[in-house]
């Protein structure tokens, strides 16, 4: 796909965006119009629930581009992220060679493409590929930190090495998006290669326009007490707040319960679907709900 088809402003990237109900502040706008025009990869560290993953999947559905997702966990490595020899077929290979095949013809043989098993990162960089893919590295900080120096050479230059069969690399580069949840520090190296941008809590309007988006059959009055709610818990010294993903999941379970307004019953009673640790359930529950829900009336003048 050539760049005349990417966004070709800020403006149109933050729109292009929103169409695919995704609403990016300035700033977040600003760093995916310039990660899509320079080819650079686009590095995504903040606040849980904010919108680091579905940047990605959006991008890959507002450009037509296949979605690549690579799940980082711990021990992952470079078999579990971008190759590995299908053993059990070589195996077999050998078994059906046996007396027929020079030794030579048969190691050829073996280390041939289609015993080559493509994961994540290989598919991302596929010559093959008929359009490059949005490449998603999720939650990078969960892996080791020995697997980001293997990442250098696919950030940097779109290719890997597989020393049996020699480079591999993309003839378009895919559109790289990586996020961590900075459970510990990614290294420099990495970090250099990427744009960087923090994604933190939206500020109140901007979540009343992804509520807006999301659940749209909120009524307008609910949807601005729950977003005014939320931006009052986050104010609140908890061990775990709220992200957008817990507003949204909120509103729905408050129009379930055919909630026209927020009161404290119902308040109580679905908390657990914004708080998930007891001590900052039990800590709003008690003077906080009733603090926080009074300031709501007070400042709609009810
Ligand atoms: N800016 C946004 N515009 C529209 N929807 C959003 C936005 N931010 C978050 N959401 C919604 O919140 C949900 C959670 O977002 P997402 O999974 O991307 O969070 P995350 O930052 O990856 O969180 P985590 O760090 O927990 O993985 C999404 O499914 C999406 O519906
Ligand atoms: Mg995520």
């Amino acid at each position: 796909m050539s760049s005349a088809l990417l966004p070709a402003s800020i403006d149109d990237t933050a729109a292009a965006l929103r169409a695919q109900g995704y609403v990016a502040q300035r700033a977040l706008a600003t760093a995916t119009f310039l990660a899509l025009r320079l080819q650079r990869p686009l590095f995504l560290e903040g606040e849980p629930g904010t919108g680091k993953t579905e940047i990605a999947k959006t991008l890959a559905a507002m450009l037509g581009r296949p979605l690549i997702r690579l799940q980082c966990y711990e021990g992952l490595d470079l078999a579990g992220a971008a190759y590995e020899w299908n053993y059990a077929r070589q195996m077999l290979e050998i078994k059906l060679a046996e007396g027929q095949a020079s030794r030579e013809e048969l190691s050829r043989d073996l280390f041939a493409p289609r015993f080559l098993i493509k994961r994540a990162l290989l598919q991302a960089i596929d010559p093959a590929n008929a359009v490059a893919p949005v490449l998603l590295i999720d939650e990078l900080d969960r892996a080791d930190e020995p697997f980001e120096a293997f990442l250098l050479e696919v950030l940097s230059d779109f290719q890997i090495t597989i020393p049996e069969l020699g480079l591999v690399k993309a003839l378009t580069p895919p559109i790289v998006v990586i996020t961590s949840n900075r459970t510990r520090e990614i290294h420099d190296a990495v970090k250099r290669r990427c744009l960087y941008h923090w994604v933190d809590f939206p500020d109140a309007a901007t979540e009343l326009e992804i509520l807006r988006l999301r659940v749209p059959e909120a009524p307008a009055a609910l949807a601005r007490q729950i977003v005014a709610f939320i931006q009052g818990l986050r104010r609140l010294d908890l061990y775990k707040l709220p992200g957008v993903a817990e507003t949204i999941e909120w509103s729905r379970a408050l129009l379930e319960l055919n909630a026209l307004v927020l009161d404290p019953a119902t308040l109580h009673d679905t908390l657990g679907v914004l708080l998930k640790y007891q001590d900052d359930i039990a800590r709003v529950q008690g003077s906080e709900a009733a603090r926080l829900l009074e300031q709501l009336r007070v400042a709609e003048g009810g």
